[in-house]
């Protein structure tokens, strides 16, 4: 595609912490290349801005290439923006066209406090993992891959829940700001492999508690999450959770925590 450089207004969510009210500040951006990446695009924005001794806007980045998940925000209405399977970092200024408005916010959940303008704090998912616990397995030096076979099925299964990055994209879109896709994808990426085995049930009773104390919401089964997650995260972890939840309401130790 043919490259092309582009002007355009930006709508930026301005917040100065969680205890002030915020409001969106209009700014103009201009040539910008359609081969930037988003962040880039808000690199130049803030470079502008501190020449001019303004306020940069503040957003949260990190690796930069669709790891660490911490890119989080909305863009015209969609967490991340409008590619599919895709993180804001990794998002190009291709998808908009000259003379585009383009309106930016933060994750909006009330277990997800703005710290500034776009960064949201999002250490309740940091406590969630933490309420998952270790395992007890000795995982040891690195293993021989064939010593501890895997069903296939399984392993896939595991492999791809664990691409989670922890954004928070899913309970951005969810209408009840629930964190059940998040959190069963890390019960599914430890609880179908042998190592993860022993404490299965106790994690997810655990961290389904954590997630209810940390003020996130129930699942309605709308799908939100599911489409907007930059991993493509399926919602059947959803319902293997669930099945895990009730089995392991029977059996497990209430007392192990
Ligand atoms: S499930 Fe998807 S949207 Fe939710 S935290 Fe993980 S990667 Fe982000
Ligand atoms: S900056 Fe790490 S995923 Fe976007």
């Amino acid at each position: 595609m043919e490259h092309y450089n582009m002007n355009l207004t930006l709508k930026v969510w301005k917040q100065k912490n969680s205890k002030t009210a915020g409001d969106f500040e209009t700014y103009a951006v201009k040539d910008i290349s359609s081969e930037m990446s988003f962040l880039e695009m808000f690199d130049v924005l803030n470079e502008q801005l501190i020449h001019e001794h303004r306020d940069p806007i503040a957003f949260d980045h990190d690796c930069r290439e669709g790891i660490c998940g911490s890119c989080s925000m909305y863009i015209n209405g969609r967490p991340h923006g409008p590619w599919k399977g895709t993180t804001v970092c990794q998002l190009h200024m291709r998808a908009f066209k000259d003379g585009d408005t383009i309106v930016v916010e933060p994750w909006r959940a009330n277990a997800f406090p703005v710290i500034k303008d776009l960064v949201v704090d999002r250490s309740a998912f940091d406590r969630i993992i933490q309420a998952g616990g270790y395992v007890s397995v000795n995982t040891g030096v690195t293993v021989d891959g064939n010593a501890m076979p895997i069903e296939k099925g399984h392993a896939d299964k595991a492999f791809a829940a664990a691409a989670c990055i922890g954004c928070g994209a899913c309970v951005a879109a969810c209408k009840n700001s629930s964190a059940l896709l998040f959190l069963s994808a890390k019960v599914t990426h430890l609880g179908l492999l042998p190592q993860g085995g022993p404490e299965k049930d106790v994690r997810a009773i655990n961290m389904v508690a954590q997630m209810d104390k940390e003020g996130f919401g129930a699942c309605t089964n709308t799908g939100a999450c599911e489409a907007v997650c930059p991993k493509e995260i399926s919602i059947t972890n959803i319902a293997r959770l669930n099945g895990d939840y009730i089995v392991a309401g029977l059996t497990a130790d209430k007392n192990y925590k």
